[in-house]
């Protein structure tokens, strides 16, 4: 178990990762990753314009206005921006809280998949407390299709990812608990609502059963959506009732939080889904969002890593943060957007 003492402070930070109004950026992305978002601006994937890349999403002004957290990625951690700060000294002046994706990568289990890290992971989250470190992410990702997900799949991520919390929670950083189950594929809401359920109720048992604090952690788990080529889109409503009806039968109620990822939404989609979703003034958890990719287009178009970008790039940065801060209220509505033009498709999705 963990300590009291510990619990309350986990609980704290928790707390303040999805207060009223706020949500996290995800810019935690694998180098490959980025490299495949810098190729669709055409830009070439050096460790520098990588810094640039983050500066430009970290020091936007007014962020902390609607972000409360950001997930770096390891290198970020270790580097400085041009004025020689480091990403995590800007993040804490902002008052905004340095995040760290922890997991190393995914990994083959049959045609599934398993997300790998656990070994020396205490050790790496030492060094990650020393840098001021506040919450961490790991990812598992699950695929539905044919007979998938196994149980097997579902059961072994879920005691890796309570392995994982009760780690991180043991170090004092909150843990970011994240099932991903995939958008890829042409199955029904139906049946991601069923495969939600399946994954989000071991998920829950696996923490309980590793002592992990309900209360000092954030589930990062995807809307229920249907299938990328399932051929038809589900409404904002949809989405809401049935994440919802999920979340109801699954999420207990001392768990501090929800933030959901994009998971290859479009930016617009995800924000109208997430205002659903808080329609319900009812509920026992915050839901909000800690997108990448939703959060992260648009302004990565307009930025196309050219420095006389950088102040438009930022403004359309905070506009999308604002409109999520909003739908995370259930205040948003489609008429608040501001055009965008943009040339360029750099929807790619994560390793
Ligand atoms: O692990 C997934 C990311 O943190 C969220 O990325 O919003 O592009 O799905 P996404």
């Amino acid at each position: 178990m963990i300590d009291t003492s510990k619990v309350a402070e986990l609980s704290k930070v928790a707390k303040q990762m999805v207060a009223p109004g706020k949500g996290i950026l995800a810019a935690d992305e694998s180098m490959k990753t980025v490299g495949k978002r810098f190729a669709s601006i055409e830009l070439e994937n050096t460790e520098d314009n990588r810094r640039a890349f983050r500066e430009m999403l970290l020091t936007v002004p007014g962020e902390s206005d609607y972000i409360s957290g950001v997930i770096l990625h390891d290198e970020t951690i270790r580097q400085t921006t041009k004025s020689g700060k480091t990403f995590v000294e800007i993040l804490q002046t902002a008052g905004i809280l340095p995040g760290i994706k922890v997991d190393l990568g995914l990994i083959d289990a049959g045609s599934e998949k398993l997300t790998s890290g656990l070994e020396g992971l205490g050790a790496r989250l030492q060094e990650y407390v020393e840098f001021g470190a506040k919450f961490c992410k790991w990812r598992s990702v699950i695929t539905i299709g044919e007979s998938m997900p196994s149980e097997e799949n579902i059961r072994q991520n879920a005691k890796d990812l309570a392995a994982y919390a009760f780690v991180c929670q043991e170090h004092g950083l909150v843990p970011m608990v994240e099932p991903e189950i995939l958008l890829d594929g042409t199955h029904t809401i139906e049946q991601a609502e069923a495969a939600s359920t399946q994954i989000l109720t071991a998920l829950f048992e696996e923490l309980r059963a590793a002592g992990v604090a309900l209360e000092g952690m954030i589930l990062k788990t995807s809307m229920v959506l249907p299938g990328k080529d399932f051929g038809v889109k589900a409404s904002p409503e949809q989405v809401a009732e049935t994440t919802l009806r999920v979340f109801k039968k699954c999420l207990p109620s001392e768990l501090a939080g929800e933030a959901f990822l994009s998971g290859g939404q479009g930016d617009v989609e995800a924000t109208q889904n997430l205002n659903a979703i808080n329609q319900d003034k009812n509920l026992p958890w915050p839901l909000t969002f800690s997108y990448a990719r939703a959060l992260q287009d648009a302004a990565t178009k307009t930025w196309k890593g050219m420095p006389e970008n950088l102040q438009a790039a930022q403004k359309v940065f905070l506009h999308r943060a604002k409109m999520n801060s909003l739908a995370s209220l259930g205040t948003y509505s489609s008429d608040m957007e501001q055009p965008v033009a943009y040339d360029q498709d750099v929807t790619v999705s994560q390793d």
